[in-house]
């Protein structure tokens, strides 16, 4: 190479390096930008992102069912601080990366759900889908037990002989809200919910709706407390009434689907929680079960059909599914899917009369 020619090109190399090392730096962050912008607008438009990102690559799939189906109007005021008690921790992730770190902190002084920084965050909360949409049920801070009035139930349902209706992952509420609004007498509605801010939200809906006395709302992970809650609402203790409800209904609609194998052990239905429910629910209760995504509801259901003895499928065959909501009663995510046309897959259970210890 000749003189001005390789004086350019020694000139050049590190210029186009350095160059092409800001492009790619500056092209990472906008695209990290533009996502984190996406998500967070996604939310508040009706783009049927569960469709694009359902089967998509990994980053989508947190996107995609971070699609609340409908706008809270209303805002939650917090809740009471409460004492700790004991329940049932499950195994943690305690290598969780990323978003996950945090949730991997437990707080000595605050279980999540009473914590006053996040019922001022949910009181300040303008918009509720500013919450993450996600979380890790498997982080440690999701493993301690819920906090309870000392008196709960007693404190919360005024007739406590009515029969139970269990709604696992209810998010802000709509469907039990809407099922209490239209058939208040029937029974004592339970909603359990994992993320703190929104069990504040449907809190709130529900001291609005005035409803209080016959549905309560408890933020817990549901894998952690079922057996605690489901033993206080369901036993008396020597100077209580002497009969209590049973779980007659229990629904899990629409459970975050948690793509990835390694993920898959954060599902809500495990073989653990079905075993609680079989040594609550009587003979002839009813577990309804719907998911817009085929496996999830599937996974859900073999967990069912495994203990067969305690439960029986209403379709012998797993490609059959119930058409219809049998409650009548869409939840808020149902709205979502059927406004998009998109399926939704159903299965229900009958409890056996085979005694569950
Ligand atoms: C996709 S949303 C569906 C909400 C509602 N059932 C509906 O159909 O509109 C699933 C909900 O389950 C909650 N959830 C997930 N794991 C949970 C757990 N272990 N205990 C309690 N709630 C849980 C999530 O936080 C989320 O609000």
């Amino acid at each position: 190479m000749k003189g001005p020619t390789r004086y350019s090109w020694s000139l050049l190399s590190p210029l186009m390096l350095a160059g092409s090392s800001f492009f790619w730096t500056a092209a990472k962050t906008t695209s990290k930008r533009s996502l984190s912008v996406f998500a967070e607008a996604a939310p508040r438009s009706s783009l049927p992102l569960s469709g694009c990102f359902a089967s998509g690559n990994g980053s989508g799939k947190t996107l995609a069912f971070a699609v609340p189906p409908f706008r809270a109007a209303d805002r939650t005021q917090g809740c009471a601080t409460h004492r700790l008690s004991t329940a049932t921790p499950i195994a943690t992730e305690s290598h969780s990366k990323g978003s996950d770190k945090n949730e991997n902190e437990a707080d000595p002084e605050y279980s999540p759900w009473n914590d006053p920084r996040v019922a001022e965050r949910a009181k300040k909360d303008n918009n509720s889908h500013r919450s993450r949409q996600h979380v890790n049920p498997l982080a440690r801070k999701f493993q301690q037990p819920t906090v309870l009035s000392d008196n709960w139930p007693v404190d919360v349902f005024d007739d406590l002989s009515k029969p139970i209706f269990l709604d696992i992952g209810c998010s802000r509420g709509g469907f039990l809200l809407d099922l209490a609004s239209q058939r208040p007498g029937d029974y004592n509605y339970l909603g359990l919910e994992i993320r703190p801010i929104i069990v504040h939200h449907a809190q709130e809906r529900l001291r609005n709706r005035k409803l209080e006395g016959g549905l309560d709302f408890v933020g817990c992970n549901a894998n952690v407390d079922l057996e605690r809650l489901l033993t206080l609402l369901t036993s008396t203790s020597e100077n209580q009434e002497a009969t209590r409800g049973n779980v007659e209904m229990v629904t899990i609609q629409f459970p975050d689907p948690h793509f990835k194998a390694r993920h898959a052990k954060r599902r809500v239905v495990t073989p653990e929680l079905v075993q609680t429910l079989a040594r609550f629910m009587p003979e002839g209760a009813t577990v309804f079960l719907q998911s817009d995504v085929q496996l999830v509801l599937d996974e859900m259901r073999l967990q069912f059909r495994e203990q067969a003895e305690y439960f029986q499928d209403a379709h012998e065959s797993v490609e059959e599914y119930i058409p219809e909501n049998i409650l009548g009663i869409p939840t808020e995510r149902e709205i979502s899917v059927l406004e998009r046309d998109l399926p939704v897959f159903r299965a229900t259970f009958t409890r056996t009369g085979a005694k569950a210890v």
